[in-house]
C-alpha cells in the first residue's frame, strides 16, 4: 500500500504537493478533477474540427441552391461548358475575364483583370451585390444577389469547385511562371 503513494504522485504532477498534506483521497480527488477537464479538452478538440467540415456542408448545400439563380447563363461542375456566361470551374483564385475554354469575355472584363482584378471571397462577394456597379460595362445582366448570406453561401459553393484555390495566396493568375 505505501507503494502506491510515489506512483500516484508521480503522475499526479505539479498538483501532487497540496495532496500530500491532504493526503490520498483528496489527491485522488484532485487528480480526477484534472483529468476529466483534460479529457474534456481533448474531446473538444476532436469535436470542433468536426462540427467547422459540417458547418462548410451545410454552407455549401445553400451555396447549391442558391446557384439556381446562376443556372440560367452559367453551368459548374463536372462537364460544364459556357452558356450565356462562361462555366465557374475553378474561377477562385483565378484572374477576371480569361480563360474558361476562351469564353468570349466583355472586353470591360478583360480590362479588369489585366488591371488586377482577381477572383476572392472579397472581390466576387462585391461582385455578385452589383455586378454593373463593380465591372461597369460587363456583360452579366444579373442584378446582383442582395442579401450578404446568399453571396457567401454561394460563394462556398463555387469555391468548392476550384480545388487549387489558396485564400492565403490569391495568385494574380496572369499565366505567367
Ligand atoms: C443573365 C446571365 C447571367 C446570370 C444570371 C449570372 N451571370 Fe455571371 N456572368 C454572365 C456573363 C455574360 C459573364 C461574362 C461577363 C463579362 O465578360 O463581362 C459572367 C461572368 C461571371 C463571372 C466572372 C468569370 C470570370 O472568369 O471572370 C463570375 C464569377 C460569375 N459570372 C458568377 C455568377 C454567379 C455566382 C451568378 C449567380 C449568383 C451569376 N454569375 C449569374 C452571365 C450571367
Amino acid at each position: 500500500m505505501t507503494h502506491s503513494v510515489p506512483a500516484r504522485r508521480a503522475a499526479a504532477g505539479p498538483w501532487a504537493e497540496q495532496t500530500i498534506r491532504g493526503g490520498i483521497v483528496s489527491q485522488h480527488l484532485a487528480f480526477r478533477g484534472k483529468a476529466t477537464r483534460r479529457l474534456t479538452a481533448i474531446a473538444l478538440a476532436g469535436l470542433i474540427p468536426g462540427l467547422l467540415a459540417a458547418q462548410d456542408q451545410a454552407l455549401i448545400d445553400e451555396g447549391e441552391t442558391m446557384f439556381r439563380r446562376c443556372m440560367s447563363c452559367h453551368m459548374i461542375g463536372d462537364g460544364a461548358t459556357n452558356r450565356v456566361g462562361p462555366e465557374l470551374n475553378n474561377v477562385m483564385g483565378e484572374q477576371a475575364g480569361q480563360g474558361h475554354e476562351d469564353y468570349d469575355f466583355s472586353d470591360a472584363m478583360i480590362e479588369a483583370g489585366e488591371n488586377g482584378l482577381v477572383w476572392t471571397e472579397e472581390t466576387l462577394d462585391a461582385y455578385l451585390e452589383n455586378p454593373r456597379d463593380y465591372v461597369p460595362g460587363t456583360k452579366m445582366t444579373f442584378a446582383g444577389l442582395r442579401r450578404e448570406e446568399d453571396r457567401t453561401a454561394v460563394i462556398a459553393y463555387i469555391a468548392s469547385f476550384s480545388p487549387d484555390y489558396d485564400p492565403a495566396a490569391t495568385g494574380d493568375g496572369d499565366g505567367s511562371e
